[in-house]
C-alpha cells in the first residue's frame, strides 16, 4: 500500500511510519518537516497536499493541535484551535482525501483516551477527541467504494511523559501505540475507535 501520514515527524507519527514502512510505501507530511508540509488548519493547505501525492490507499493522520489548559483560561482561540486544527483539520482530510485514496482504502484518524477518561485541563482536548469518534462512526455509514473511516485512542505516550518531566511508567511507547495504527489500516475496521492498550 501507498500511505500518506500527517504527522509522520512527531513522537507517535514516526513510529507509526518505522513500522508501516517494513511492508507499504510511506509517504511523510509535517507541518515543517517530512516530505511535504501541510497545515491542517487550512483547506487549501490539505487540498494542495493530495494534490502533490497523488492517488493512495490509505491515510493516517497523527497530528492536531489543542492546548491543555484549565477551563476558567480558555479563551476563544483555544477553542478556535482544537476546532479548527484537531477536529476540523482531521475531518478535511476525509472530505477532500476521499476523491484520492484508492477503492477499499482508508482513513485513519487521532483521537486520545481523554474523551472518555477526562482530567482537569483537558476540555477542549476531550471536545475534540469525543466528536472525531462520532464523526467516524457516522462517517463509516456513508463513505462509498468500500472506503473505511476509524480513529485511534493513544493513551499517554512514554516518550511524550518523559518530555514533560513526567515518570514514564504507567505511559504506552509510541511503538507500541503504532500497533494500534497498523490494525487500523491492515484490517477491515471501520467506523470504530481503537483503544492503543488493545493492540499491544
Ligand atoms: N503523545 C501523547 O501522549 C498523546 C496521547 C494521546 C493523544 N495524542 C494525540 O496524538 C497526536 C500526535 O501526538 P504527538 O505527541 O505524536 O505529537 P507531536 O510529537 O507534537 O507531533 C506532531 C506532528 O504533527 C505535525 N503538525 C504540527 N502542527 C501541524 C499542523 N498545523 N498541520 C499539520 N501537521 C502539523 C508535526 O509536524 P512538524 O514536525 O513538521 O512540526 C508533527 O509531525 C495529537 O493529536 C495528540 O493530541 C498524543
Amino acid at each position: 500500500m501507498k500511505i500518506l501520514i500527517i504527522g509522520a515527524t512527531g513522537t507517535i507519527g514516526k513510529a507509526v511510519a518505522e513500522r508501516l514502512s517494513e511492508k507499504h510505501e510511506i509517504v511523510r507530511a509535517g507541518h515543517r518537516d517530512g516530505d511535504f508540509q501541510v497545515d491542517l488548519g487550512s483547506k487549501a493547505s490539505i487540498e494542495a497536499l493530495f494534490s502533490a501525492v497523488g492517488t493512495i490507499d490509505a491515510v493516517i493522520c497523527t497530528a492536531g493541535a489543542a492546548n491543555f489548559a484549565p477551563f476558567s483560561d480558555l479563551d476563544d482561540a483555544a477553542f478556535d484551535l482544537a476546532l479548527t486544527n484537531k477536529l476540523m483539520g482531521q475531518i478535511n482530510l476525509v472530505r477532500i482525501g476521499r476523491d484520492h485514496v484508492s477503492d477499499s482504502g482508508s482513513f485513519t484518524l487521532t483521537a486520545g483516551i481523554l474523551s472518555r477518561d477526562p482530567m482537569p485541563g483537558s476540555v477542549v482536548i476531550s471536545m475534540a477527541n469525543g466528536a472525531l469518534e462520532s464523526f467516524a462512526r457516522a462517517a463509516a455509514l456513508e463513505l462509498d467504494r468500500d472506503l473505511r473511516v476509524n480513529t485511534v485512542s493513544p493513551v499517554f505516550v512514554k516518550e511524550t511523559m518523559e518530555m514533560m518531566g513526567m515518570d514514564p511508567t504507567p505511559g504506552l511507547s509510541a511503538a507500541d501505540t503504532a500497533k494500534a495504527y497498523v490494525a487500523a489500516v491492515e484490517g477491515d475496521y471501520n467506523g470504530v475507535t481503537l483503544d492503543a492498550p488493545d493492540y499491544v
